[in-house]
């Protein structure tokens, strides 16, 4: 028989987390994780272009169980947690995201010290690569120490893992450390409730049993609308009220 774990997939500069770790997508409702990790509320936090550039954390979340049952449909009426409306909610919970790796799809921008690598179906539209001219701008003209302190940290802080960042010369991806955990992202600029933010390499396993590309940050659709489910696509913004990135 084949071992089904053994085929899993991680993405260049990723870690899994100990195999305690992982979500099981249900087919027709929530997310079960397991290994109890902490999830707690994290709100983002604009500098003074009015975009998102650092986080805060709130609410811990806590449960006593084993399985922790998240919402995936956004029709709960207990926020992060499951209560059930999925079975009544006008919702399609078909996942729709492909398992490619994501740098298969990825574009790069290249400069002289650093590559940064777009793969936008990721996009959670977090809007941290908005800031000081763009991320894409950062990486191409990045040289002073300083100007690859801001690409790192405009590339690093996307929850979604839709931009990674190398260093050309060292050969080195730079990605933030994280304990497995996970963030209930909240955007009160944009006034909306934002995606599961999974940290630290926790496997993510699709309802028909196969494993997603271990990846140290992705989010996870939590309003039920994503076309790439059970990843986040933005869909949880109204894309009519602001200029979308490149
Ligand atoms: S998935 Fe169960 S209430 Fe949303």
């Amino acid at each position: 028989m084949i071992n089904r774990l053994e085929k899993i997939v991680k993405e260049t500069g990723s870690k899994q987390a100990p195999e305690e770790f992982y979500i099981k997508v249900s087919a027709q409702g929530p997310y079960l994780v397991y290994g109890n990790p902490p999830i707690v509320q994290e709100t983002f936090v604009p500098n003074k272009e009015g975009l998102p550039w650092e986080y805060c954390q709130g609410l811990k979340f806590d449960y006593t169980t084993k399985v922790a049952a998240l919402c995936r449909c956004g029709a709960s009426k207990k926020h992060p947690f499951c209560d059930g409306s999925h079975k009544e909610a006008d919702w399609n919970p078909e996942e729709t995201s492909d398992k490619r790796p994501i740098l298969e799809d990825s574009k790069e921008y290249k400069g002289p010290n650093l590559v940064l690598s777009d793969n936008r179906k990721f996009c959670a539209l977090a809007r941290f690569c908005d800031s000081h001219g763009t991320a894409w701008k950062l990486a191409k003209k990045a040289q002073t120490e300083e100007e690859k302190e801001l690409a790192r940290h405009s590339a690093g802080y996307c929850p979604a893992g839709r931009l990674l960042l190398y260093d050309r010369e060292k050969q080195e991806v730079y990605e933030p450390e994280f304990k497995p955990s996970i963030g209930v992202l909240e955007d009160p600029t944009l006034k909306v409730s934002g995606p599961l933010w999974v940290k630290g390499g926790i496997r993510i396993e699709s309802a028909d049993g196969e494993s997603y590309e271990i990846r140290n940050r992705v989010t996870l659709c939590r309003c039920g609308k994503s076309r790439n489910k059970p990843f986040c696509d933005g869909a949880h913004v109204d894309k009519s009220r602001f200029a979308l990135p490149q």
